[in-house]
C-alpha cells in the first residue's frame, strides 16, 4: 500500500470534486516511479495537435497536464505551450521533465478546469485529457474551457467509455454509471449518447467536429493501479463559434 493513499477517511459532506483534487495532488507523491503516468503519450495527443496547427496555432493549452506525459507532442510543434493542473505536486514533476527536455517554450502553473483564471479567447487549442470523466460538472468544466479557446478554433477532450477495462474494478458504484475507486476519485463512464448529451449541454458555445472512440495501453500507475491496462474513451472535437 502507497503510504500516502488509503489512510483519510472519505467526507462525505464535501463535494466530491473538492476531495478529488486533494487525492490527485496526493496520488503524485511517489517512491519508485518518477513519474504516476508513464512516459508514453496518449495517441489522441497527436489529434489533438494536428487539429491546432490546421488553425495555425501557437499558444495551446494542456489542462490538466498531469505530470507531462503529454507535453513533448505540443511543445515541439507549438510555440508556447501552457501546461496546467489543480495539483502542485503535478507541476513539479511535469516541471522537471520540462526542463530535462530543454523546453524553453513551456510554462506550467497551477489552476483548476472549472475557474481556470485565464482571459476570454487566450487560447489557440485546448487539449484535456482524462479529467472530465472524473468531475461532477463536466459541462461547466467545458464551458470554461470553451471561454478561453479563440473563437473558430478546437478543444479536445474525452470522457470514459462503458467498454473501458477499468469500470467498474475496485470500484464502488454510487449512482448511474458513477464510481468511487478505491475510496478516492470519482469515474463516471458515457455510452455515446451520453457522451453527445454532455457536448450538446454546449452546443450554444461550440460546433461538435466528431466523436469517437479511442483506444490505448496505459503502463502501470505507482498506488493507484499498478497493473498494464486498456482505456477506452469517447474523444471529442469541439470548435468555438466566431
Ligand atoms: C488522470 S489525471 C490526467 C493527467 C493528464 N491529462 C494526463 O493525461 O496524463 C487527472 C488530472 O486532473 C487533475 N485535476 C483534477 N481535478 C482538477 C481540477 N478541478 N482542475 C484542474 N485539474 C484537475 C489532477 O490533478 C490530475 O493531474
Amino acid at each position: 500500500m502507497h503510504p500516502s493513499h488509503n489512510e483519510r477517511p472519505i467526507v462525505t459532506d464535501l463535494n466530491l470534486d473538492v476531495i478529488g483534487k486533494v487525492r490527485w495532488n496526493d496520488s503524485y507523491v511517489l517512491t519508485e516511479q518518477p513519474n504516476l503516468w508513464g512516459d508514453p503519450p496518449v495517441p489522441f495527443v497527436t489529434t489533438a495537435a494536428d487539429y491546432f496547427a490546421g488553425d495555425g496555432a501557437q499558444t495551446v493549452l494542456d489542462l490538466p497536464v498531469g505530470d507531462g506525459r503529454n507535453l513533448p507532442e505540443l511543445a515541439e510543434r507549438f510555440s508556447t505551450v501552457v501546461g496546467a493542473d489543480s495539483s502542485d505536486n503535478a507541476i513539479g514533476i511535469a516541471a522537471g521533465r520540462a526542463a530535462a527536455a530543454g523546453y524553453r517554450n513551456v510554462l506550467l502553473l497551477k489552476a483548476d478546469v472549472y475557474a481556470t483564471g485565464f482571459a476570454d479567447a487566450s487560447f489557440d487549442g485546448v487539449f484535456c485529457c482524462d479529467v472530465l470523466g472524473h468531475l461532477q460538472e463536466p459541462a461547466r468544466a467545458i464551458r470554461e474551457l470553451l471561454r478561453i479557446t479563440r473563437p473558430g478554433h478546437h478543444l479536445m477532450a474525452n470522457v470514459f467509455a462503458l467498454e473501458d477495462s477499468t469500470r467498474g474494478v475496485d470500484m464502488v458504484p454510487i449512482g448511474d454509471e458513477t464510481y468511487l475507486f478505491d475510496d478516492r476519485f470519482y469515474f463516471r463512464f458515457y455510452d455515446k449518447s451520453a457522451a453527445k448529451e454532455l457536448v450538446d449541454e454546449v452546443e450554444d458555445a461550440a460546433d461538435l467536429v466528431a466523436l469517437e472512440p479511442v483506444t490505448w495501453t496505459e503502463p502501470p500507475h505507482e498506488g493507484y493501479r499498478e497493473y498494464e491496462h486498456e482505456h477506452v474513451s469517447w474523444l471529442f472535437t469541439l470548435r468555438k463559434h466566431t
